[in-house]
């Protein structure tokens, strides 16, 4: 089993370069399956565990794939197969994604039920409900989801829970569908105005994405296109705080500023400086512009945050948040209302000398003066980042152990921090 070795106390500086938005090139890879005749290129595919997962999982069902650096040629023609396999679909719950676009082509799909994970039960029934909405038949049984349609229909879906899968899932099976479609309490994430534009170079009739109410029109067919993934926000906002929790100065080269929501604001509160380095335009939600950070002055000041669907501040970045806060001056109040159980590296920053207190989805943060260097324990994908943030300011070496878990959201993260000054090793235990 790989473990990474972090020395800590070291001040990161240089310039990085950001990944593209993993949780962007997962639906777009699905939404190929929509293509009844040519290829899709797709650039800035990140090198992760996951997106080989679901290159699998589409060569599974008959796509034709070939990738060479970032960027990855998808022909779906040829697929007959409508399956996604349990053994695939347990390492990475977002094979659901395939749900939607096999239903809309083919009529017919057998996906296994994803199952929850370690931040929550996660379950899929706003996902299923909308499509049994647009007309599908579906059973689950043996733990798989079995959907049957001649053709969706268009239908007026409101989402009681802001879902992002959910949302991505019905967009891509209302494209096909045979009418209009009113997808109401979408998200609006900037990973859905990615996937609406690249539906859209396909020939799909969508407005509306990055607002509350989606509105698709379905057409009879789709073809392949060509896309460029944005870069991925919360690997930007990692490099934040990883400027911040070492007191270094770093330049992230194309950072997706105006896609970061309420991250930015909180990290000035807290006494980061992030500063554009070029004009920066609101409407460019979705491209990466090069931005300074780092620390005002020399403290870091203490503050509330709340995790909320997008524009609110993002869950994915409640770890590594609270990381900082371990070492501000002042008590935080940090409140998950996403997901049920994303507190797991509450347990391992106590055994590097944070004190912090859980109670329910509310974690209090009292700020110490150091953290110290420990073994600790990798729970989930965002937790491994934040605990290696916390072994770059902590006193002596962190271990961390389950490094699977960053494999799956991050590319090269120790490489580039390592590039930037860190001391941080993998090594086989
Ligand atoms: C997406 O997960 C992201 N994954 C997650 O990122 C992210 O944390 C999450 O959105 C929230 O922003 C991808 O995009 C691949 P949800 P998703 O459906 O879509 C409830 C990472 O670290 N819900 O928006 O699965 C659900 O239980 C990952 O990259 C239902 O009740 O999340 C949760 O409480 C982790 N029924 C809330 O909605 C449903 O049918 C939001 O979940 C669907 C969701």
């Amino acid at each position: 089993m790989e473990s990474i070795v972090v020395k800590g106390g070291r001040k990161i500086s240089g310039e990085v370069v950001i990944g593209g938005a993993k949780n962007s090139a997962l639906p777009l890879i699905a939404a190929t399956l929509l293509a009844e005749n040519g290829k899709s290129c797709l650039e800035n595919i990140p090198n992760l565990r996951d997106i080989n997962t679901i290159i699998r999982l589409l060569e599974g069902m008959g796509a034709e794939i070939n990738r060479s650096d970032s960027s990855l040629t998808v022909t779906t023609t040829a697929v007959e197969n409508c399956q996604a396999p349990y053994e695939l679909v347990k390492t990475m719950r977002a094979s659901i994604l395939v749900l939607g676009p096999l239903l809309a082509r083919f009529g017919k799909a057998r996906v296994s039920l994803p199952g929850g994970c370690a931040i929550g039960a996660r379950p899929v029934n706003l996902h299923i409900r909308g499509l049994e909405q647009m007309g599908a038949e579906i059973e689950v049984e043996h733990g798989y989801i079995i959907g049957r349609s001649k053709r969706l229909k268009g239908a007026d879906i409101s989402f009681d829970v802001t879902t992002v899968t959910g949302t991505e899932n019905l967009m891509m099976a209302a494209v096909l569908a045979d009418g209009t479609t009113h997808l109401r309490n979408a998200a609006r994430e900037p990973e859905i105005i990615d996937l609406a534009v690249f539906l859209r170079k396909m020939g799909a009739r969508i407005t509306g994405e990055g607002t509350h109410t989606i509105v698709i029109n379905g057409v009879k067919k789709l073809n392949g296109a060509d896309y460029q993934v944005m870069p991925d926000r919360i690997e930007a906002g990692t490099f934040m705080i990883a400027a911040g929790i070492s007191d270094g100065d770093i330049i992230i080269k194309n950072a997706p500023l105006a896609a970061l929501g309420s991250l930015v604001s909180k990290l000035h509160e807290i006494g980061l400086a992030v500063e554009p380095l070029t004009e920066f335009k609101e409407d460019e939600l979705l491209s990466g512009i090069p931005v300074r950070i780092k620390r005002q002055t020399s403290g870091l000041h203490s503050l509330d945050v709340k995790t909320m669907p997008y524009p609110g501040f993002p869950t994915d970045m409640q770890a590594q948040i609270m990381t900082l806060m371990a070492l501000a001056q002042g008590t935080s109040v940090i409140s998950e209302t996403i997901f049920e159980n994303r507190f797991m590296h509450v347990f391992e920053l106590q055994r590097m000398g944070a004190d912090i207190e859980v109670e329910g989805r509310t974690a209090v943060v009292r700020g110490v003066e150091k953290l110290s260097g420990a073994p600790v324990m990798a729970s989930d994908l965002r937790a491994s980042a934040g605990l290696i943030l916390a072994g770059l300011a902590a006193d002596g070496e962190t271990v961390m152990s389950r490094v699977y878990h960053l494999d799956r959201g991050y590319s090269g993260f120790e490489k580039k921090l390592n590039a930037l000054g860190a001391d941080i090793k993998r090594i086989n235990e």
